[in-house]
């Protein structure tokens, strides 16, 4: 079987001065999981240590570097899947973890599918899942951009050379810079694997959960592809967007055609934004986006490098 990874940075607009930056994390990020594909590890294992090493990167809106809801805290949601068995696990609301998308992989081995806020964090300790600081997650970029928007009602990273877009606080429409991340992967057993992770959408309503940790609409994985998208959560909640983006390929199109099938239903049926990455069982990897860029990067069978973009 063909191995390949895809991952993503997130979707929206990525101004010129953060491209390298964002492409720079994503191929590292592929380079990770690629390496555990080629010393024989699972694609469940590649695409959780791909998330990982986004979250862990202070440049993307999951894990370190999430941005802040409006009552100024940083609340985190994951998932992943495991094609073969169809097994689960996400979390949604959880604050000072680290890394959600490991807990997210502790809840698909219990025989739960998604926990959220205190309850999941009391399985987190109970699992081993130490808390982090509120600290160990905020960057000051998230903090400045929070602060302004209470004290001015503007995004400052909304389009700074053009124009301040007005902020009004809890609305999912004000924030058009998805950072949201993921990975989708197969390995040499031909079993496919998605994970996603997010901090949700800047200055969003306490409790708000996008399509992030929701099975079929923010990640899929079955026997035939798998899928993690970013965007604006709702929209692709609504559209069940990864589930979809499967069915195309269970129906015979390519991963490529396949998100950009998803990408344009998005577009046509909820004026929705952002992105998805598809890998498929013969190892073909396929991206789409309708927001202005998505940060990501690749590897396939053949390549010495990953390919990456923006
Ligand atoms: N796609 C991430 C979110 O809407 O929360």
């Amino acid at each position: 079987m063909s191995m390949a990874i895809i991952v993503h940075g997130g979707a929206g607009t990525i101004t010129s001065d953060r491209a390298e930056i964002a492409r720079a994390g994503c191929r590292e990020a592929a380079l990770i999981g690629w390496r555990i594909l080629e010393n024989g590890g699972s694609a469940l294992e590649a695409v959780e240590a791909a998330v990982r090493a986004l979250e862990d990167n202070p440049n993307y809106n999951a894990g370190k570097g999430a941005c802040l809801t409006v009552d100024g805290r940083i609340e985190l949601d994951a998932g992943i899947m495991d094609g073969k068995k169809l097994s689960v696990g996400a979390v949604a609301c959880v604050e000072y973890i680290k890394n959600p998308i490991s807990l997210a992989r502790k809840v698909m081995e219990s025989p739960y599918v998604l926990l959220v806020g205190r309850g999941a964090q009391e399985f987190a300790l109970e699992q081993g899942i130490p808390q982090c600081s509120f600290g160990d997650l905020l960057t000051e970029r998230q903090y400045k951009r929070w602060k302004e928007a209470q004290s001015t009602g503007v995004d400052a990273e909304e389009e700074p050379r053009y124009h301040r877009r007005e902020v009004t606080p809890g609305s999912p429409r004000n924030e058009e810079k998805h950072g949201t991340v993921g990975a989708v992967a197969i390995d040499t057993s031909g079993v496919l694997a998605a994970a996603t992770s997010t901090g949700g959408i800047f200055n969003q309503y306490p409790g708000r959960v996008g399509d992030t940790p929701l099975v079929g609409c923010g990640f899929y994985a079955d026997e035939n592809a798998a899928i993690s998208c970013t965007g604006q959560g709702e929209d692709f909640a609504r559209l069940l967007i990864a589930k979809r983006a499967a069915d195309f390929v269970a129906g015979g199109v390519s991963a490529r055609d396949a998100a950009e099938a998803a990408i344009a239903l998005l577009g046509a049926k909820a004026e929705g934004t952002g992105g998805l990455i598809v890998v498929d069982r013969p190892g073909n990897v396929g991206f789409a986006w309708n927001s202005e860029n998505m940060a990501h990067a690749f590897m396939t069978e053949g390549l010495d490098e990953p390919i990456t973009g923006v």
